[in-house]
Order: C-alpha cells, then sequence, then structure tokens
C-alpha cells in the first residue's frame, strides 16, 4: 500500500471556497471510496485570546475530548466555567460551521441530509494514554457507537491540528473495508434474540440497534483485539502537522490514531441516499457479504 491508495491531496483551498471544478470532481468519489481528503494548507485560525485553550487542563479527563453540542449549544467534559467555557464553545462552533462549509462546498450533494453532530477537542496526547484494548484507538478499526445505532448512516469526520508546536498528529491507515469485512465477519456472532430491545429498552442505547450496527461493533472489537492483525495488517503511515486538515470516512476508512494532541474533530452522519455512490456505504458491503438485508 501506498500513500496515493489511501490519501487525496488538495491544496490551496479555504474553507469556505471557492471551491475549483477540479477539486469538486476528485472529492466525493475518493471520500466514497474510502480515502482520506488530505488539506496541507488549510488551518483553521484561532482569535486572539484563543491560544489560552491550547492546554490540556481544560480537559476534565473524564472522558477523551472536550465535547460541543451544537443542538445544546452545551460543553462537556471541560474544566472551564463562565466566560471562558462560553469562549471555547463558540471556538468549537467556528471550527464545526467552517467543517461543514468545506465539506459541502466540495461535495455539493452532501448539503441535504447532512447532519452534524458533535464537535470535540482532543487537547490530551495520545501516546501513553491508558485505555482498554476495546477503546485504544492506537490500534486499527472503523468508528461504530456502542450507544447509538447508526442504521446504516454514514460517520465522516473532519479533523484539523492546531498544536501550537511543531507537533505532528500521526495515523494509521488500513486495508479497504471490504477485505477487512471479508476477514472478521465470519467471526462475528449474532446478537441473542431480544438483545436489540433489551439495550433499548435499559437506557444502553438511544434507540434500537439494527443487524448493521451488531456487525459494526463486531468488527470494530473482532479487529482491535486480534493482535496479529494489528501488528500484521498492511497499513500507510501518515503525518499531519500543525496548519493540516483532513476528512474522511470513519466507518469505512481503517484508522489508527498514534500520537499528537491539540486536534479539533466535527462529525457528521449522512443518510446513505444522500451518497454519490450508495452502492460503497459499508451496510450495503456487509449486506452483499452476510446475503441478508440488514436494517
Ligand atoms: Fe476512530
Amino acid at each position: 500500500m501506498q500513500v496515493s491508495d489511501v490519501v487525496e491531496e488538495f491544496r490551496g483551498l479555504d474553507w469556505d471556497g471557492p471551491f475549483p471544478k477540479e477539486a469538486l470532481a476528485r472529492a466525493g468519489d475518493a471520500l466514497e471510496a474510502g480515502k482520506l481528503l488530505y488539506f496541507p494548507d488549510l488551518a483553521f485560525r484561532l482569535l486572539p485570546g484563543e491560544e489560552i485553550f491550547l492546554d490540556d487542563a481544560v480537559s476534565d479527563h473524564s472522558r477523551k475530548n472536550v465535547s460541543f453540542d451544537p443542538i445544546t449549544g452545551q460543553l462537556g467534559a471541560t474544566t472551564l466555567a463562565g466566560a471562558e467555557e462560553k469562549k471555547l464553545a463558540a471556538m468549537l462552533d467556528r471550527f464545526g460551521r467552517q467543517a461543514r462549509a468545506l465539506l459541502v462546498g466540495l461535495v455539493p450533494n452532501y448539503e441535504i441530509g447532512l447532519e452534524r453532530a458533535r464537535t470535540s477537542f482532543r487537547p490530551v496526547e495520545i501516546a501513553g494514554r491508558p485505555t482498554s484494548p476495546r477503546h485504544d484507538d492506537k490500534r486499527l478499526h472503523v468508528d461504530a457507537f456502542p450507544t447509538r445505532p447508526m442504521h446504516g448512516k454514514r460517520i465522516l469526520r473532519v479533523f484539523t491540528n492546531i498544536a501550537p508546536n511543531d507537533a505532528v498528529r500521526r495515523w494509521e491507515i488500513g486495508e479497504p473495508f471490504t477485505d477487512f469485512a471479508e476477514k472478521f465477519l465470519p467471526r462475528v456472532h449474532n446478537p441473542f434474540p431480544g438483545t436489540a430491545w433489551f439495550l433499548e429498552r435499559i437506557g444502553l442505547t438511544k434507540g434500537r440497534r439494527s443487524p448493521y450496527d451488531f456487525l459494526m461493533l463486531g468488527l470494530h472489537d473482532k479487529g482491535k483485539l486480534d493482535l496479529a492483525y494489528q501488528r500484521e495488517a498492511p497499513r500507510v503511515k501518515l503525518g499531519f502537522p500543525p496548519g493540516a486538515t483532513w476528512m474522511v470516512y470513519t466507518d469505512q476508512a481503517l484508522h489508527a490514531a498514534m500520537s499528537g494532541r491539540f486536534a479539533l474533530e466535527q462529525t457528521f452522519h449522512l443518510p446513505i441516499e444522500r451518497m454519490l455512490h450508495p452502492e460503497r456505504a459499508p451496510l450495503r458491503v456487509l449486506e452483499r457479504l452476510a446475503g441478508r438485508p440488514l436494517v
């Protein structure tokens, strides 16, 4: 595997355009092929006074990230309060809006149906952070949410490195989703009948898990817990310096975040009907492999 197999690079763009035809022609197709779109010179500009947030003391360390909910305007997992909390919330909101403008500018098809989920700020160094194997995002994985069933909806994430020094954020990207799924799907067991109902009933999931959600969680866990796979699977190593931005379908591209601190991230959800090539969605790939409908 080479960098050009997994990365599509764009230079000279700004968050809200203008977007050259050449860029539009490449962006949507590359994203939906599972490639990572890389913008090496697209920085998120801090406003005067926002540098004080580049300090891992803004995290209360109860979770991996400080998070902003664009629906409620609330900030979570932070030690900040009052005016400072409001200022960090405004900064994350601004990043989320810019991320949305960039995405729909490059793939106008997504404008309708794109849902903006949480924005996160990741001030804590990844390397050396203690986690359980299942939660260890230094292992190659595709994203799947244990508490929020997606029913086939896509997970797309936009990241930017805002580290104040030269701290590169290091990632690895693995093999194509279909190759990964073919290996691990036979090892994922069906849940006991009634499991989805029960998890919803006791409040562990917001809504009911579909067969798709069970399979995606199974792939996430089996992949992360297979040490031989983690050691030997093909991968490409990438480094994102401060001032760089990147976006990728994290439910499709196998990825691992190896080191770095001070990243911003915006999550989007998209119904597969809004994709340019819905047949490339993990839902459709898994349905073909499993030979049955999964939602
Ligand atoms: Fe992830």
